[in-house]
């Protein structure tokens, strides 16, 4: 059926021309030189800091791969849920899960905007290098999605590539389709502006290149920090 009835359904259609990386494929052939697979033991820098300086009781990591941070958190005793698009990164997340002992994480395999979170909360949600993929018209239902699972206050950590860093180019949205992208690296304005809408941006700096041997930071990404803005009195 290729009409248009529903939001849905043109979500669908433009899913079509933005198909993006095939992830399962990724991690079965890894024969990409991607640093978070060199690197799928350490978890960001960020996430490191983040733990010192915040009590949190429960998190969610968005596309966690082969489960860097969710077992640091797990390891850190929060209750953690981690998802991924990938059979393969979720089978070898839950390997490593119990080569450590991190038993307080819950590993699915599944597309995040499918998932159904019911009425959880969370402290704490993190994407490293999830949203920097979606297409365009996915952002704003991803920006929903995380507003509804985070708790009031809540806090989102987002990595994401830099403009003029190795993680991709810049390109506008209407190139994204155009050029049928994989990804787009962000400029400083733009993600403010698209995150500032709705959250308070408490850090956004550039990464510095760190690779071991306890965590691991890269100088191509942005790592923000965000807040779930309270909502304002009626
Ligand atoms: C660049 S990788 C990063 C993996 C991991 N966060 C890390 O840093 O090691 C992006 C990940 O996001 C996952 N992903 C992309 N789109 C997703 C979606 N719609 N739902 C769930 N996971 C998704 C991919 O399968 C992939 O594992």
């Amino acid at each position: 059926m290729s009409d248009i009835n529903t939001i849905e359904d043109l979500y669908h259609m433009l899913d079509r021309y933005t198909e993006g990386v095939d992830w399962d494929t990724f991690y079965v052939k890894r024969d990409k030189p991607a640093p978070f697979l060199r690197h799928n033991k350490l978890p960001d820098k960020c996430v490191v800091d983040f733990l010192k300086g915040h009590a949190v009781g429960n998190a969610c990591e968005f596309g966690c791969g082969e489960g860097r941070n969710a077992i640091y958190l797990a390891q850190n005793n929060i209750e953690t849920q981690a998802i991924d698009l990938s059979e393969t990164a979720i089978h070898n997340a839950k390997r490593n899960a119990a080569e450590c002992g991190a038993e307080k994480v819950a590993f699915q395999a599944g597309n995040l905007f499918e998932m159904d979170f019911g009425d959880r909360q969370f402290d704490l949600v993190i994407d490293s290098g999830v949203f920097h993929h979606l297409a365009p018209h996915r952002r704003l239902q991803y920006r929903d999605i995380l507003w509804n699972i985070l708790a009031e206050e809540g806090h989102f950590l987002l990595l994401c590539f830099a403009v003029g860093g190795d993680g991709a180019e810049e390109v506008d949205d209407y190139a994204f389709y155009r050029n049928r992208q994989t990804g787009t690296a962000f400029t400083r304005e733009r993600l403010k502006t698209f995150w500032g809408e709705k959250f308070d941006i408490l850090e956004l700096r550039k990464g510095e290149d760190i690779a071991g041997p306890q965590m691991w930071e890269s100088g191509y990404l942005y790592i923000c920090v965000l807040r779930k803005a309270p909502a304002l009195p009626l």
